[in-house]
């Protein structure tokens, strides 16, 4: 890796950001909407591409909180590629992620922007003569944010996916505050997808806050991949946020125990 993209994920994410000047004008305000935004903790699963597993990895994370007594609020600002069942939309990430954390609320909360059209959320809606609603998908985590413990959120796509007209999934997590989880698939070509996402959200104005990978394994050890005996270790020495699990082939678990809540409770 070159010395420029070593050094920026070198700028831990976690670090602190400077202190604002107390006498600025606006500034307790704004440290009050703070705090009230993130009274409830949270963990912001991306992925480094669609298709990766962050339904599969968010929902074992969701069951895992659910075990441990926690009331889980799960949340998908948008989905796209929505099943029709009669004149409703359903999406089945929503369904799963709902499912797993006991059913709690509505589902209809879970993903309340839902569209037919398996691309990108803000191009399916234009198919539906319709708009993305770009403060529906910062407010609808409010629901969540109200009633549980802890809440955990599904992006789209990758960190970069446009999800609205003008946002990313990138200005959602910024917005919501919450530690990211980054789903990397266990495959050829993921230590690059990898270090692209990590340096996507330390190289923003406010660095996202990154709790670490989760190393997934998309299809089974012996399809003839050898990068996936690899990947693991070259995430962990390349990588500044830690590999935190991993999630063999349809595997009902991770490899071993992980204390989310701490992790969630980090930034
Ligand atoms: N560890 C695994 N073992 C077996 N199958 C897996 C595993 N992880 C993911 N899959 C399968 O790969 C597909 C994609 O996984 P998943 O839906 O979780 O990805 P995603 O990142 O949430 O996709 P999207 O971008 O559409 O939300 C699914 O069919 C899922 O069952
Ligand atoms: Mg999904």
């Amino acid at each position: 890796m070159s010395g420029s993209a070593m050094s920026t994920l070198e700028l831990d994410p976690r670090r602190k950001t400077r202190r604002r000047n107390p006498r600025a004008r606006g500034h307790y305000l704004l440290r009050d909407v703070e705090r009230r935004a993130r009274a409830t903790c949270g963990l912001f699963v991306v992925g480094t591409d669609t298709g990766v597993g962050k339904t599969r990895v968010a929902a074992l994370i969701v069951a895992a909180l659910a075990r441990a007594g926690l009331r889980v609020g799960v949340y998908k600002p948008a989905a796209s590629g929505c099943r029709r069942v009669g004149k409703a939309l359903v999406s089945d990430d929503a369904l799963a992620l709902w499912k797993a954390a006991g059913e709690p609320g509505q589902l209809r909360a879970v993903c309340p922007q839902r569209f037919a059209a398996p691309i990108a959320p803000h191009l399916a809606a234009r198919e539906e003569r319709k708009e993305i609603n770009a403060r529906l998908l910062r407010s609808g985590i409010d629901y969540w944010r109200k009633r549980s413990d802890i809440v955990i959120v599904e992006g789209a796509g990758g960190l970069m996916s446009p999800v609205g007209e003008r946002d990313y999934v990138a200005d959602l997590a910024e917005q919501f505050g919450f530690p990211l989880v980054v789903v990397a698939p266990n495959r050829i070509g993921t230590i690059n997808s990898t270090l692209l996402t990590l340096i996507a959200a330390a190289a923003r104005p406010k660095p996202l806050p990154i709790a670490g990978i989760v190393l997934n394994d998309v299809f089974p050890r012996d399809n003839g991949d050898p990068a996936v005996h690899f990947n693991r270790m070259e995430l962990e020495t390349r990588c500044v946020p830690p590999v935190l699990a991993h999630l063999a082939f349809e595997a009902s678990d991770f490899d071993a125990p992980v204390d989310w809540v701490r992790i969630a409770t980090l930034s």
